[in-house]
């Protein structure tokens, strides 16, 4: 027993330096793993994560969500910050799938720079696309989620300039209350969150989405993204966007106007 401590302790010491040196951790281990193939070649160098493993017996979407995506967008699909893994809970069909296709067609995560993208595109890839329209049809179905950082930003932010802006710039396309239009491919962005939202327009903005040859709906949004020309703007559409989600329920009586939150 004495004899044992150090050794349990410098086991666990290990495993913490080990847990928190990853970038993403391994989900639960799925039971009845096959073949043991490794996807570790289609990390990029300088990054090691682990990535979870699709196999071909999983064939429902409820056993790929849990078993796959939650390791990195959570359990109830909302997303992680500290992964920079977006809400993907009710995305729609048609968004969903072509954002899988794209990812794994290069279309998206293509760019050396782009660790996300590329993390996503090696899941991707390794998706059947039977595998695919069950995931897929799983997610869709799961409730949107309320993303937890909807404050953060707004503080130094023009809610009213932002709200011109999505007006004048987003919403054709986004439709007013930013839920996605599927005529025009483009996705809803109540739901996500504010640090996604901006990085992914950073991204159509210099490069690293929507300007591979073929991506149609990608290139409407880099010209879209290119009227914007400083932080305060792109700050104060995103605080906008995100003001347009419910707000969350239990916290109590905050003395807020019943008008305003009804008519949002
Ligand atoms: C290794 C982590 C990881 C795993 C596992 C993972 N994803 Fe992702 N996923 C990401 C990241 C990071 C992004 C954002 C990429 C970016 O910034 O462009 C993303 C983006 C997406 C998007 C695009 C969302 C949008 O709004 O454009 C979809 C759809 C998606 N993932 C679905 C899935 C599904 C389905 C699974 C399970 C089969 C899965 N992901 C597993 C990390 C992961
Ligand atoms: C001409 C139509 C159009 C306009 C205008 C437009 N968008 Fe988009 N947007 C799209 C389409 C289409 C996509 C999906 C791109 C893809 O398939 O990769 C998209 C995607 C996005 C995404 C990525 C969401 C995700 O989940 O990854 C963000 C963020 C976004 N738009 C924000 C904006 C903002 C902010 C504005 C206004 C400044 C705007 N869009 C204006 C069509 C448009």
């Amino acid at each position: 027993m004495s004899q044992a401590r150090p050794l349990l302790f410098l086991l666990a010491a290990v495993a913490v330096i080990t847990a928190s040196s990853l970038f993403i951790k391994r989900p639960e281990p799925a039971p009845r793993k096959q073949g043991g193939k490794t996807t570790e070649k289609a990390v990029p160098p300088g990054s090691s994560p682990v990535i979870p493993m699709v196999t071909a017996e999983m064939t429902d979407g409820k056993v790929i969500f849990e078993q796959v995506c939650t390791a990195c967008h959570g359990l109830d699909g909302g997303g992680k910050s500290e992964l920079k893994s977006p809400a993907i809970a009710s995305l729609p069909e048609y968004y969903a799938s072509n954002q899988i296709a794209s990812f794994r067609e290069g279309r998206r995560g293509h760019h050396p720079e782009d660790t996300q993208s590329f993390l996503m595109a090696s899941i991707a890839k390794q998706l059947t696309p039977a595998q695919t329209d069950a995931v897929v049809a799983y997610l869709t179905q799961m409730p949107r989620t309320i993303p937890a950082d909807l404050e953060k930003g707004s503080q130094d932010a023009d809610l009213a300039n932002g709200q011109m802006l999505f007006q004048e710039r987003c919403m054709e396309c986004h439709r007013y209350n930013a839920s996605g239009e599927i005529a025009f491919g483009s996705p809803p962005l109540v739901g996500q969150q504010a640090w996604y939202i901006t990085a992914q327009i950073e991204k159509f903005k210099d490069g690293r989405r929507g300007t591979v040859k073929g991506d149609v709906n990608g290139a409407k949004m880099v010209l879209s993204s290119n009227f914007i020309e400083d932080k305060q703007m792109l700050r104060d559409i995103v605080a906008y966007i995100v003001s347009l989600n419910p707000r969350p329920e239990p916290p109590a009586v905050k003395d807020e106007s019943p008008f305003e939150s009804a008519s949002r």
